[in-house]
């Protein structure tokens, strides 16, 4: 089977990572260059030239085109050859592919697939996620060694918090005082934890100057892998709006089948004191690079085959990138025999 859906979103980047300058990214197996237009849209294209396959990224930006620096063929951001150096005639084949992009919710998005497919509609929703007006927004990003399906296993089975945080968001048993579920609504999971009479968690603390809260984390999934976790807590016994929560983007993008990109943020509404923040975005940034990284990366150099014939054991509160994983295999399978 083919190794990564096509026709689907992918997170590529945080917007601030792209600008007028060629930024080239490793992305589903082949080398993407991204950039902006002339009127600051993102572009998202194949990083290589028709002709003797140089890296456009390696070429020289102009207002509306790159020129690519080996021989100097010159292509607009719709992928066209503008220019020949050689001849008043553009060769053909002289394109490049470029593939359809959109900025939305504080994330650039790209579609690999069918153009003609590409609907923004079909974008999954992160308003909720993006930096919010006077509060505090923390983004980062994380490369892994691992496929980004073993990401996957790791953010929709959350009782790792327990046992792999305890350097930063410290368990202390507030999983096991909890409940957690696994639903599927269409192509769409969610897998929910929510824990009555638990501490606060390190963050919204702060916030609500309470140590001990009603505590839930909701993390929604999109296929292949776009997750949006809420975090928050309320004074226990009190409704959800009158608490406070973190809205968080958690999207693993594959680089390769062992690589992956892992986009990350945090949000609150309400502004973090100064003296507080940095601390905060160590606390963030040592939680998924010092404490999920080598963890993931390390379990997966240990597969020696693919994960179902591994027979890996299943727990229940693991049913979530099971079952993600399952999804995957029919929309790719669904994939395929439209192609055939
Ligand atoms: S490789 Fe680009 S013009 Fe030759
Ligand atoms: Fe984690």
């Amino acid at each position: 089977m083919q190794d990564f859906l096509l026709n689907t979103w992918y997170m590529v980047a945080w917007p601030h990572e792209i600008s007028t300058n060629l930024l080239s990214r490793k992305l589903l197996g082949k080398a993407v260059l991204l950039t902006r237009d002339g009127d600051g849209k993102p572009v998202v294209m194949r990083d290589r030239c028709p002709h003797r396959f140089a890296r456009l990224s390696m070429g020289e930006r102009k207002a509306e085109s790159i020129v690519c620096k080996y021989h100097g063929l010159e292509f607009n951001f719709l992928g066209q050859c503008v220019n020949n150096p050689y001849s008043d005639r553009i060769p053909s084949g002289a394109t490049v592919a470029r593939h359809p992009a959109v900025e939305k919710d504080g994330i650039v998005w790209a579609w690999f697939g069918d153009p003609e497919q590409a609907d923004e509609n079909l974008i999954p929703d992160f308003s909720a996620a993006d930096a919010p007006p006077g509060g505090s927004y923390i983004t980062g990003y994380t490369p892994l060694k691992a496929n980004y399906e073993y990401g996957t296993d790791n953010l929709l089975d959350l009782s790792h918090i327990e046992f792999l945080h305890t350097g930063t968001f410290a368990g202390n048993g507030v999983i096991f005082g909890g409940e957690h579920s696994v639903k599927q609504d269409g192509d769409r999971l969610m897998s929910n934890w929510w824990m009555p009479n638990a501490r606060c968690p390190a963050g919204l603390d702060q916030i609500l100057q309470l140590e001990t809260v009603d505590h839930w984390l909701d993390m929604r999934w999109n296929a292949p892998a776009n997750m949006h976790l809420q975090i928050g807590a309320t004074p226990p016994g009190q409704p959800r709006e009158q608490g406070a929560t973190f809205e968080q983007v958690h999207c693993l993008t594959p680089a390769d089948v062992d690589e992956t990109h892992y986009f990350w943020s945090t949000n609150s509404q309400y502004p973090q004191p100064e003296e507080y923040a940095e601390t905060f975005r160590e606390l963030v940034r040592a939680a998924f690079e010092i404490e999920d990284k080598p963890m993931i990366e390390a379990a997966y150099e240990n597969i020696g085959d693919d994960f179902w014939s591994e027979k890996p054991v299943s727990l229940g509160i693991d049913a979530g990138g099971a079952r993600a994983r399952r999804i995957i295999e029919v929309m790719k399978r669904k994939e395929a025999e439209v192609v055939s």
